[in-house]
């Protein structure tokens, strides 16, 4: 049984502590941050993590993100908190930014994949901090099926969990659109583990140039980015380029694929002939926005391929790019 609590006017109360009980009971809340929507419960507790794992279909050693919502919650669950922790924090939180940090011995190895890191963000939707405050430090992944785009709207999420979780809470459309911006402050040179809704020039505004490291290489960061990621059921195929000839790439596509029987969709600012069609936006805000919303239409569509429109790698279009790139497997064609 799942109750879907309406909180599109904003946190209220009375509703909020329904779901904080679910919470404190054990029990999996999904609810919105300012990212996507996040698959909550007690971070500090190990069956009720587990469950997270369960019901995602998510690796065991992919570690969960733990939200707070003060700094003291942020004591509770990490030690050794650096200065660039504290630096970070105040300037960003809350907000789109997840910091690796040492993990105390408080927190499950469940919730950190069996890391002795933990992940922590403090998220900036109303909703979420208020569910956070009236219960406890939540564990929380994006809440969909692991391997699929990330939910931006509570139907997405009743998409792949209703039913099979407690609670949804419904707080509209997640303004953001893309996951958090993730950093590890671990070790010894501060490291982006995965581009997002906080753009990177902003941090290094803040601590100077920072490596990168996105890409799995060997023993893998950021667990989470060696596997399948962002991906609908029909196959993503990205164009990047400028202008005229992206256009002109695309129309030669559709007509490829047609021309083998396939059914079309496409993720474009310019509108296509073709078996479905995604408008994302302008700007690149938008198109974060409206990016995981548009891969879940068009697969609503039946479609085989979407053919998707690159962005400028700058701000949140190095986010886009990520996703766009996981969900596409490596189909990427320049022009
Ligand atoms: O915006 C977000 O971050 C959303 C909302 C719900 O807060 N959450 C989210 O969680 O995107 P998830 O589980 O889908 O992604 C968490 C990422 C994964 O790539 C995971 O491997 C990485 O953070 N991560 C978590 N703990 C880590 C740790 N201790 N060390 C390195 N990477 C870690
Ligand atoms: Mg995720």
């Amino acid at each position: 049984m799942t109750v879907v609590i309406n909180m599109r006017d904003g946190p209220d109360e009375g509703k909020i502590r329904i779901a904080a009980r679910f919470i404190l009971e054990g029990k999996l809340v999904a609810f919105p941050t300012e990212t996507v929507y996040g698959l909550g419960a007690d971070a500090l507790r190990e069956d009720a993590v587990r469950r997270i794992f369960e019901v995602k279909g998510r690796p065991p050693d992919n570690p969960l993100i733990v939200h707070v919502a003060s700094f003291d919650d942020l004591k509770k669950v990490a030690r050794d908190i650096p200065p660039e922790a504290k630096l970070l924090a105040r300037r960003f939180w809350p907000g789109p930014l997840t910091l690796v940090l040492p993990a105390r011995d408080e927190v499950p190895r469940v919730t950190t994949g069996g890391l002795d890191t933990v992940a922590v963000r403090m998220p900036a939707h109303p909703i979420a901090l208020a569910l956070i405050k009236a219960s406890t430090p939540l564990a929380a992944p994006s809440a969909n099926v692991s391997g699929r785009p990330s939910p931006t709207l509570a139907e997405h999420v009743a998409d792949d969990f209703y039913g099979r979780i407690e609670c949804i809470i419904d707080g509209g459309e997640t303004p953001i659109g893309v996951e958090s911006t993730v950093i590890d402050l671990s070790s010894e040179e501060p490291t982006v583990l995965r581009p997002g809704g906080l753009p990177i020039e902003e941090i290094e505004r803040v601590l100077g140039k920072l490596e990168v490291q996105v890409k799995a290489k060997g023993v893998a960061r950021s667990p989470g980015m060696k596997y399948r990621h962002y991906s609908p059921n029909a196959r993503v195929v990205v164009v990047e380029g400028k202008g005229e000839r992206v256009r002109e790439k695309i129309r030669e596509l559709i007509e490829e694929y047609r021309s083998r029987g396939l059914k079309v969709g496409v993720m474009a600012r310019y509108r296509y002939d073709a078996d479905g069609f995604f408008n994302p936006g302008r700007t690149t805000e938008e198109v974060a926005r409206n990016l995981f919303r548009g891969l879940r239409e068009l697969d609503k569509l039946g479609v085989d391929v979407i053919i998707a429109e690159g962005v400028e790698e700058k701000g949140l279009g190095v986010a886009v790019m990520n996703r766009l790139r996981k969900a596409a497997g490596g189909r990427i064609i320049r022009v």
